[in-house]
């Protein structure tokens, strides 16, 4: 399996219940690949400053949430070359017009029009193709925002292998993990994001515990007194539930039954998520003080992926009558 994360913000309490705690589960039942997809990031503005630092900041994340670089491939996506040389072959495969109808492509272009979007936006999904395909994947866990650019990618590894014969393995629709989505806590009918400016309303995994409380014990609650786990009625209360049960393993119907107020229901979800967060964060320093080590986890990681990824992209090129050297 593979999954990759976008290096443009700090991970979010959303992104640890709803990827990355699986994550650790899924490594131990699959060889499983997790690129920094920083080629991707650069389809947004980001400070170049900025995005070297997040990368480092999410590989330290990643392990410290419990990716074990002896058991999965933990690697950035820009040192491993076959991404790039794959994508062209693949933007060979891919039509424009395909590119063109991508929901994210037509979203991230409405503002600006398509004439002022990078060329990056539009081929970005054939990016993520050839991050997938590169290393032979079944199964790809992603959010519901990518399952389109699954299906893309499921769609040039079927034309490819009918037009140049069998080369990709064809991944899965990825079957996501039923995790818990995480609301901003400022606005609990949009999802708690690290590309999103709302820094009262986000819980980052490396806040400090007194951010931490204040930002849950001021999180926008309902009208009614009363707590019930009702999203649609009551979406400020089920997004607190929502994450006390997720970071005590409780089922949400069962915290509900057992408070009748807001004021301690918040009180101890902002308890449980420090508690939760801490030892996170503890490793998270112990990485931070010994760079040299993290540096080496990605040499590593890089390596042992573009063990896999040349042999993958060897094969496409020859299929497509690329002279091999
Ligand atoms: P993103 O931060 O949007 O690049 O997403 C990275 C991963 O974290 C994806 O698998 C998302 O589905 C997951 N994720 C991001 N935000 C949330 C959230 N608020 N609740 C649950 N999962 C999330
Ligand atoms: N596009 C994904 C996102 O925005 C990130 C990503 C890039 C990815 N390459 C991938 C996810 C490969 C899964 C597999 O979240």
């Amino acid at each position: 399996m593979l999954s990759g994360l976008k290096p443009t913000g700090h991970a979010t309490l959303g992104n640890l219940l709803g990827a990355l705690r699986f994550w650790a589960e899924d490594q131990h039942d699959a060889d499983a690949l997790f690129p920094i997809v920083d080629l991707h990031a650069l389809t947004v503005d980001v400070d170049p400053d900025a995005l070297r630092s997040l990368t480092l900041e999410l590989t330290m994340v990643l392990m410290a949430v419990g990716l074990d670089p002896d058991v999965c491939t933990l690697f950035v996506q820009s040192h491993v070359p076959q991404h790039p040389r794959l994508t062209w072959l693949l933007e060979c495969t891919a039509s424009f017009g395909e590119l063109r109808r991508m929901t994210q492509f037509k979203d991230k272009s409405a503002k600006g029009g398509e004439g002022e979007a990078r060329a990056g936006l539009l081929t970005y999904p054939v990016l993520m193709a050839a991050d997938i395909l590169l290393y032979d994947v079944d199964r790809v866990p992603v959010g519901d925002d990518q399952r389109q650019h699954l299906e893309l990618t499921r769609d040039l590894a079927m034309r490819f292998n009918h037009r140049y014969g069998d080369t990709f393995v064809v991944p899965e629709a990825s079957i996501p993990k039923v995790g818990a989505r995480i609301m901003d806590l400022q606005d609990p009918t949009g999802k708690m994001g690290k590309s999103h400016d709302s820094p009262q309303g986000t819980v980052y995994v490396l806040d400090d515990p007194k951010d931490i409380e204040r930002k849950i014990k001021r999180a926008v609650t309902d009208t009614g007194g009363d707590v019930r786990y009702d999203v649609q009625a009551k979406p400020g209360v089920s997004n607190l539930l929502t994450i006390l049960g997720a970071v005590t393993g409780t089922p949400v119907e069962d915290l509900a039954a057992s408070y009748t107020q807001y004021g301690p229901l918040k009180a101890d979800t902002a308890e449980a998520v420090v508690a939760y967060l801490r030892p996170v964060q503890d490793r998270y320093a112990a990485l931070a003080a010994d760079p040299a080590y993290v540096h080496t986890v990605l040499d590593k990681g890089a390596a042992k992926a573009e063990g896999m990824a040349a042999d993958t992209y060897a094969r496409a090129a020859a299929a497509m009558g690329l002279l091999p050297r």
